[in-house]
């Protein structure tokens, strides 16, 4: 089978299409998925530029989504043909937060899903919605169930709430169509008027661009009458956590997630305080969050928004249209 491996230490020029051995059958509890689609994170990137340093040989790609071709004794769940789609955190199947390192992540810690076939605990898929392509599933992994997680499950999002999304990247256009689909009013930030224009023909009820209007947290109280967002999903990190404070309103919740800006930097912790909001860090979600995440889509018919697709031995090409930040949506992987 064809797979990716990332030499290290990491580079785009060490992304290699090789032969692999062939996974063979499942074993008991296992099922064989053949791969058809991946799409790129932020964090996919982070591994292959080598910012994270991994196991030489690799292979990245934390999202996957394909076909059942086998499965293994006691495997009731899946039949042969299903769709599926992976999971994040393969260990974590529900229940509060139970991880806090990258280490099960595949494509980071363990192998990911660059790669034409994988043999893996039935527990690390989920089925995939119904009438999905195999790219669309595919960005659902970290993703969608980032923007999920974030509004509904941590933020508890409800018809006629207000939200904030920053940028047009994959976590922030999937928060939009989730809040949108469910009755929230969403204002949404971007570094392009061409880009505005597209947030607002997705259903964004007001827009900012965040390089003309750098005080976007002051305009977001006026949009709000002052009052300001019931939730941020802040992707930015240390350069927008101050005008995200300023954007939420009292009592507010913010959804720390990013870190497009930088990994460390000041927090206003005054302002945060004053305002009495919720500041909370997350990654990703359970299989537990997966499996809700996927009824809401087929209910809400949602389809992810994806910019372009490329062919496996491209991969490189596709992690540089993500590094441009020229894309609008999700950057996927056919194989
Ligand atoms: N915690 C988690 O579980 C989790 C899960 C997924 C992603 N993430 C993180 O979330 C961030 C976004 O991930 P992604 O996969 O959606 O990335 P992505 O698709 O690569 O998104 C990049 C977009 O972010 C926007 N952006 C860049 N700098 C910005 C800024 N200063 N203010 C506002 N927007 C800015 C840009 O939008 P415009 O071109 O419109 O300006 C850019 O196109 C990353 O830091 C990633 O590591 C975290």
């Amino acid at each position: 089978m064809k797979a990716i491996q990332l030499s290290q230490p990491g580079g785009l020029d060490r992304l290699a299409l090789v032969d692999m051995t062939d996974p063979g059958d499942p074993g008991p509890g296992e099922i064989r998925v053949r791969v058809r689609a991946s799409s790129l994170n932020y964090h996919d990137y982070a591994v292959v530029s080598g910012w994270i340093p991994t196991e030489d040989g690799r292979i990245p790609m934390s999202d996957g989504a394909g076909a059942v071709e086998a499965v293994g004794e006691g495997v009731s769940e899946f039949s042969v043909g299903d769709a599926v789609v992976s999971g994040f955190f393969p260990q974590w199947l529900a229940g509060e937060a139970a991880v806090a390192d990258f280490k099960t992540t595949p494509g980071d810690g363990v192998d990911g899903y660059a790669r034409q076939v994988v043999v893996r605990p039935a527990s690390w898929f989920t089925h995939a919605p119904k009438g999905y392509s195999h790219a669309e599933a595919a960005t659902l992994t970290t993703a969608g169930l980032t923007a999920w997680r974030a509004l509904v499950v941590d933020g508890g999002l409800k018809a006629g709430d207000t939200v904030l999304t920053l940028g047009t990247g994959g976590v922030s256009i999937f928060a939009l169509q989730i809040a949108k689909a469910m009755g929230a009013r969403v204002i949404s930030t971007s570094s392009s008027d061409a880009k505005l224009e597209r947030l607002t023909a997705l259903g964004a009820d007001a827009v900012i661009n965040y390089k003309t209007t750098p005080n976007w947290g002051d305009r977001v109280r006026e949009l709000t009458g002052g009052r300001g967002t019931d939730l941020v999903v802040e992707v930015g990190g240390p350069g927008t956590i101050g005008q995200s404070i300023t954007a939420c309103r009292i009592a507010g919740h913010i959804a720390l997630i990013g870190v497009l800006t930088g990994r460390a930097g000041e927090v206003p912790t005054a302002a945060l305080m004053a305002k009495q909001q919720r500041l909370q860090g997350l990654i990703v979600g359970s299989r537990r969050h997966q499996q809700d995440f996927i009824r809401a889509l087929e209910v809400t018919g949602i389809r992810p928004v994806i910019d372009q697709s490329f062919v496996l031995a491209e991969i490189a090409d596709a992690f540089r249209l993500e590094e441009s930040g020229a894309h609008f949506g999700k950057i996927c992987l056919k194989l």
